[in-house]
């Protein structure tokens, strides 16, 4: 959106915003440069010559480049592709350098709807209250009961919006997620999620369980100074 998107991102208006085919077809050199930094590096681990060395030096700023190219390569090893093969390598990977961009799309618009929708909630409430009609508004409480887990949404939206947006670098434009990610094997990883999942659901249940009992004993409840009544505040103080 010209005059819009162009100042939101470089602050300047007159910065060109580079698009996805171009933001591809500028990698394309890198791409190859960074096969050229990596087989250089992995020559001179074997054979430690200078040349080798001068080589990796003149390519290294692009080789996370190099290791993205290597999940085309045969075996995922980037040393191993046929020079005549290299182009094709090359056009495989040019796609892989920009993030899923359906999810990135929706996710950061679902966050940002939600963000303008809690706006717009608490500048009502704040009206209804100052008109002191916020307790007997029956569809706006409902409203705001219904929108109790939204914001926990709207944070896994966000959370998505920069995980995925930032794919495919663990490191930007150095180290591909692929090759960060976990060696574990997948049971250990599912033994340890399946661990987590127990134990914060373990943890809900116990939070709902003291919410909805102590909201059911009400306000009144914690008036009373009697012995029953000050236990429960002050489990709810240590709660
Ligand atoms: C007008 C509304 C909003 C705007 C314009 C906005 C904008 C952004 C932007 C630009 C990012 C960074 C994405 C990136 O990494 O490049 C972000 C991330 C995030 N947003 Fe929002 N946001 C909005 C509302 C919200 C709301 C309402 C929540 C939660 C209640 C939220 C939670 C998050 C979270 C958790 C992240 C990820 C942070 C991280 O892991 O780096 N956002 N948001």
């Amino acid at each position: 959106m010209p005059f819009v998107l162009t100042p939101l991102i470089t602050h300047s208006f007159t910065t060109p915003i580079t698009g996805m085919i171009e933001l591809e077809d500028a990698a394309a050199p890198r791409i190859e440069s960074g096969i050229a930094a990596v087989s250089a590096l992995r020559r001179y681990e074997e054979g430690h010559q200078a040349a080798d060395l001068e080589m990796f030096h003149a390519h290294q700023n692009d080789m996370g480049y190099g290791l993205l190219a290597s999940r085309h390569a045969p075996n995922q090893d980037v040393t191993a592709i046929p020079p005549e093969q290299i182009q094709s390598v090359v056009e495989q990977t040019k796609p892989d350098i920009l993030p899923n961009v359906f999810v990135t799309f929706w996710s950061f618009r679902l966050m940002v709807f939600l963000g303008v929708f809690f706006f717009v909630l608490f500048a009502m409430a704040s009206y209804l209250s100052l008109k002191n009609q916020l307790e007997r508004n029956r569809l706006f409480l409902k409203i705001c009961m219904w929108a109790i887990p939204l914001p926990i949404l709207a944070t896994e939206f966000g959370w998505i919006t920069a995980e995925a947006g930032r794919q495919p670098w663990t490191v930007f434009e150095r180290l591909p997620t692929f090759m960060s990610a976990s060696t574990h094997s997948v049971s250990y990883m599912l033994f340890s999620l399946a661990g987590f999942t127990v134990l914060y659901s373990i943890f809900i249940a116990v939070e709902l369980y003291l919410m909805f009992k102590f909201a059911r004993l009400g306000p009144e409840a914690h008036g009373q100074h009697d012995h029953g009544a000050d236990a429960d505040h002050l489990s709810i103080v240590a709660h």
